[in-house]
């Protein structure tokens, strides 16, 4: 599929590598990574999909719940010639105590690459240590880099460029929050990211993310005040209030971001051809309301359409030979 030389050699070196934040790849191979899925994604609407992952197994093993990231990685290894495996944590020996290392080790055995989503980004780690095939991180505590592969490439596809585009993401210093730093960071933008006091992104995330963009002509900045960091704002997004696992905290949370709603009064202050980002999935009423999500800037459906495809772009480049 590659065809200069560069692009080949891009190729070649992904071959085999782990995916677990958006720190593990340069960013001329996550510029290779928007290309390829491009292509991959004009190839599927020409039903002439190429098969490059034929014979090839990825397991699928989830710790939580999920909807857009297991049915994507599920439908992008058939769609490439290769097969997929669904796997619970709570089936595994694993729940009965099985070292991670030792599990890590077995299902190297069995498979060609493994996607992971786990509570502990810690356990990603040490599976990816002892693992002998590639490991990509399906979600964590600290990161979902697979969404923000799929989010770059929806702002590619929209806003046709990175440079000089504003994207403030408003909410809680989560996965999210730090993988779109980092995502922002490695592709040059301007980021700001708004959380109420005592929801701040992790200090050492933001360290990483300001050093990157400042490689690139990017930067990086935390607030917690949204009204101002939106003026001029090229991408708004927004994730849930309370991520999978802090179900406890809900009704202090829900009082801590009340006034973090991405509501049609907010967007009117950034740029009139804003687009609205969410991962999905939403909350309407809560982080969002009704009229954004589901209005005329908001391109929620496009990102997760993209998952698909960003991800086969991956799979290809890390699995295929
Ligand atoms: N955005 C995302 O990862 O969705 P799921 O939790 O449904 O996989
Ligand atoms: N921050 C959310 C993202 C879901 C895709 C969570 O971790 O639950």
């Amino acid at each position: 599929m590659a065809s200069f030389p560069e692009e080949i050699m891009l190729g070649s070196l992904l071959s085999g590598r782990d995916f677990l934040t958006l720190a593990d790849f340069s960013k001329e191979e996550i510029h290779y990574l928007l290309d390829l899925a491009q292509e991959l994604k004009r190839k599927q609407l020409l039903d002439n999909s190429p098969q490059p992952l034929k014979g090839k197994t990825l397991g699928m093993l989830f710790e939580k719940a999920s909807t857009r990231t297991r049915i994507s990685f599920e439908a992008g290894m058939y769609q490439l010639g290769g097969n997929a495996i669904f796997l619970r944590t709570e089936d595994l020996q694993l729940a009965r105590g099985e070292a991670i290392s030792d599990t890590a080790r077995v299902l190297s055995s069995y498979l060609d690459g493994i996607m992971i989503r786990a509570n502990s980004h810690e356990d990603v780690k040490v599976f990816a240590k002892q693992a002998s095939i590639p490991v990509i991180n399906g979600l964590t505590d600290m990161y979902h880099p697979c969404q923000v592969l799929a989010d770059l490439l929806t702002i590619k596809e929209i806003k046709g460029t990175f440079i000089d585009q504003k994207l403030v993401f408003i909410g809680d210093g989560n996965n999210m929050a730090h993988s779109l730093m980092l995502g922002a960071a490695q592709m040059g933008m301007s980021n700001t990211i708004v959380t109420p006091k005592g929801y701040e992104p992790n200090e050492v995330i933001v360290k990483e993310s300001v050093s990157i963009a400042h490689q690139n002509q990017g930067n990086v900045e935390v607030t917690n005040c949204p009204r101002t960091a939106v003026q001029d704002a090229d991408i708004l997004y927004t994730d849930v209030w309370t991520s999978m696992g802090q179900e406890a905290e809900q009704v202090e949370r829900a009082a801590a971001f009340s006034a973090y709603q991405v509501d049609s009064a907010l967007v009117l202050q950034a740029k009139k051809d804003a687009i609205f980002m969410h991962c999905l999935p939403a909350h309407r009423g809560e982080e969002v309301t009704a009229s954004v999500i589901d209005g005329l800037q908001s391109v929620v459906f496009q990102q997760a359409e993209n998952r698909l495809h960003a991800q086969k772009a991956l799979l290809t480049a890390i699995i295929g030979k």
